[in-house]
């Protein structure tokens, strides 16, 4: 599992004001979860529901944990009492949309203000942090996308959701995010650590590359991605921004970042090298496949007697081709060798133009692909450290010290030399 884990500290929200917003999606009973582990974190809630959520998770119970009374209409039918989502929207520090539907996500990108959640977020001038949850078609339709792109352009935070098994029995991305990352996600955006990688942004290649031979085979590799995840985790962990590139992966990918699908070593050059143009370091983590079948069939190939002989051609060396033009960006590539391993990292680190590599050898136990562990070597033009045997969480700590060691004495360099 390579999703950040929080472990929710009492005093980590102490005396933050979060609004809970509900909508009308089936992980509404996730809310209950998040809303408990707000208040255990020590954040006042107030919960908002729209009227369609109600009919997914009751006030009362909402009420009942978040110890408020619950708000779901302009006014109190009984008593005529005001509901005032202007002083809701002050009182804030941040209004927290958890599920976001896409009808919501669409109305609060379009203005439309006819239920007491939308107008509090019209009126709020706190952050707004929105966890979308739906059915992956609904997701990836342009509209619900464009409608995210709006929100984004106006700063309010997104919390990727996490692909799986969805309510209508569809298996993708859609499915919200879970209690505990979005509060990690909330207490890492309310308490401002200046951390040491904020405002820089990292490019990861993550997972194995796919390449077709036809419509229902391809050829690939035995790569997880657990180690990718986990480098992405950590950079994230430490402020920065990260975008990973991923082809195959059976982990869960981490919360907080964005993810752009690029199954072919193709689609991951072409993904990579946007995603580079943006990045101050690319962290070279995916299994890429050398060579892919030469013609693709339209078609699902018979079998006939014989032998049956599939021509490759070689695919673009993404590595090699960011490093060609990585000016004074930072690059990190990966070597997994069977022999010859240091000897075979190095002609990588210098025919990639890398700033080092991190070797592992599948002779190691415990190295390799699928396992938890890793045991790497650092290596660089004038250094080689090697580690000992170590979780992959570990080994991307380390990886990532240097990373942040790298960048900082080029800081360093750049101010003594008055750039
Ligand atoms: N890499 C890449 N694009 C490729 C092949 C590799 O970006 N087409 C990257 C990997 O992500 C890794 C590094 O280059 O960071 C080394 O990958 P590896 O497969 O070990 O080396 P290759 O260059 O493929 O060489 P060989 O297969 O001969 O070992």
């Amino acid at each position: 599992m390579c999703r950040r884990r929080c472990d929710i500290a009492k005093t980590m929200l102490e005396g933050k004001h979060i609004i809970l917003g509900i909508t009308g999606s089936i992980a509404a009973y996730k809310a209950a979860v998040l809303c408990r582990l707000l208040v255990r974190a020590g954040a006042e809630v107030r919960v908002l529901m729209t009227p369609v959520a109600k009919r997914f998770i009751t006030p009362l119970t909402m009420a009942t944990l978040s110890k408020n009374p619950v708000f779901t209409e302009f006014f109190d039918p009984e008593n005529g009492a005001w509901n005032s989502h202007v002083s809701l929207g002050e009182w804030a520090d941040c209004l927290l949309i958890a599920p976001a539907t896409a009808n919501t996500m669409a109305k609060m990108a379009g203005g439309i203000a006819d239920n007491l959640l939308l107008t509090t977020y019209l009126s709020a001038r706190s952050q707004t942090v929105v966890a979308p949850a739906m059915d992956l078609d609904m997701y990836a339709h342009p509209a619900t996308q464009s409608a995210m792109d709006v929100l984004r352009s106006r700063g309010v935070k997104f919390i990727e959701p996490a692909e799986g098994e969805l309510a209508s029995g569809l298996s993708g991305k859609g499915r919200m995010a879970e209690p505990e990352d979005i509060v990690a996600f909330v207490d890492e955006l309310l308490t401002e650590k200046k951390k040491s990688l904020t405002g820089l942004r990292f490019m990861v290649t993550a997972g194995a590359t796919e390449e077709p031979i036809d419509p229902v085979r391809f050829v690939t590799n035995r790569s997880t991605g657990k180690m990718g995840c986990a480098i992405a985790d950590e950079l994230l962990a430490r402020g920065g921004q990260v975008t990973i590139v991923c082809g195959r992966t059976n982990v869960e990918l981490p919360a907080g970042a964005e993810v752009v699908e690029a199954l072919s070593a193709e689609q991951m050059y072409r993904a990579a090298a946007a995603a580079f143009e943006r990045a101050d370091a690319g962290i070279m983590c995916a299994a890429v496949a050398d060579y892919a079948p030469a013609e693709v069939a339209d078609t699902k190939i018979k079998k006939h007697d014989g032998e049956m002989l599939l021509r490759m051609r070689r695919t673009p060396d993404i590595a090699a081709s960011l490093g060609a033009v990585k000016g004074s960006r930072l690059l990190v590539g990966f070597a997994l060798e069977t022999d010859s391993e240091m000897d075979n990292a190095r002609g990588k680190l210098e025919r990639k133009n890398l700033d080092f590599i991190v070797l592992n050898s599948l002779r190691d136990k415990g190295a390799g692909f699928g396992t938890d562990t890793n045991k790497i070597t650092l290596l660089d033009r004038s250094s080689a450290e090697s580690l000992p045997l170590m979780s992959k969480r570990d080994a991307a700590k380390a990886i990532v010290d240097k990373i942040e060691k790298l960048i900082t004495a080029q800081g360093d360099a750049s101010t003594a030399l008055g750039r």
